[in-house]
């Protein structure tokens, strides 16, 4: 069976279990842990059903839709919140448009495949993430920060899908150091990763994990 149904029980039996010894509970009581257990369902099916999407709509997300993602992902857990990343979003299709025929002249092949509208995964919004490399946490805490934004999109209907190569491809292209400028870092952060964002345009399996990687020790 699988983990998260798993999972999913044991939070049934777990509400079960609040029933049961329940005598003195008061029905408020009863009906917050239900909401509780309903919750972390939902959570937890949010989580199991995220994955990272290469298709998007043509259509673009709203600025407030993603002020809420950003919220989300500012509010991550980060080493002495000394919130060690600077994000930068970017919607604009002359952005993305002039950076991917950047990419198109270095990887021509990439760009022949027939799927291919531009270097972000064909998303119509892309999220920068920069980490201040002085802070000795900023890469876990930009990672955080990222998963939080991919949750909340998954939970609000989009798909994402977090992007290395496109993020050192900006970094490191000389002919992209343009695009790279107009993120406008602050002094010495350095770009570890995008988040492509947009409404899917495909559904695509869960790919195996390993469980073996997981285990209990005694
Ligand atoms: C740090 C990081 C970098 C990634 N870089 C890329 C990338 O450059 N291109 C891409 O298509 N997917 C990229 N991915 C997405 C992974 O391929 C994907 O998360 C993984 O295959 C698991 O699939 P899932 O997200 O659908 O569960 C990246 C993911 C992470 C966490």
């Amino acid at each position: 069976m699988k983990l998260y149904k798993l999972m999913i029980m044991a939070l049934g039996i777990a509400s079960v279990m609040t029933g049961c010894g329940s005598a003195t509970t008061s029905q408020g009581e009863a009906a917050s842990t239900a909401t509780t257990v309903d919750t972390g369902r939902v959570v937890i099916e949010n989580i199991m059903a995220r994955r990272s999407v290469r298709q998007y709509k043509d259509y673009p997300v709203g600025r407030d839709t993603v002020q809420l993602l950003l919220e989300c992902g500012i509010n991550a857990p980060n080493g002495m919140n000394k919130q060690p990343w600077a994000v930068r979003v970017v919607d604009n299709p002359e952005y993305i448009n002039g950076v991917t025929e950047v990419f198109k002249k270095i990887n021509p092949k990439m760009a022949a495949d027939p799927g291919f509208k531009n270097m972000f995964r064909n998303a119509p919004t892309v999220i920068f993430v920069a980490n201040d490399p002085t802070s000795s946490s900023s890469q876990i805490d930009c990672g955080l920060l990222g998963e939080n934004i991919m949750l909340a999109a998954q939970a609000m209907g989009l798909g994402t899908c977090c992007l290395g190569s496109s993020a050192a491809f900006i970094q490191n292209v000389p002919e992209a150091a343009e695009y790279l400028e107009k993120l406008d870092l602050p002094e010495g952060h350095k770009l570890l990763y995008c988040i492509a964002v947009g409404y899917p345009d495909e559904a695509p399996a869960a790919k195996e994990r390993d469980a073996s990687k997981v285990k209990f020790i005694d």
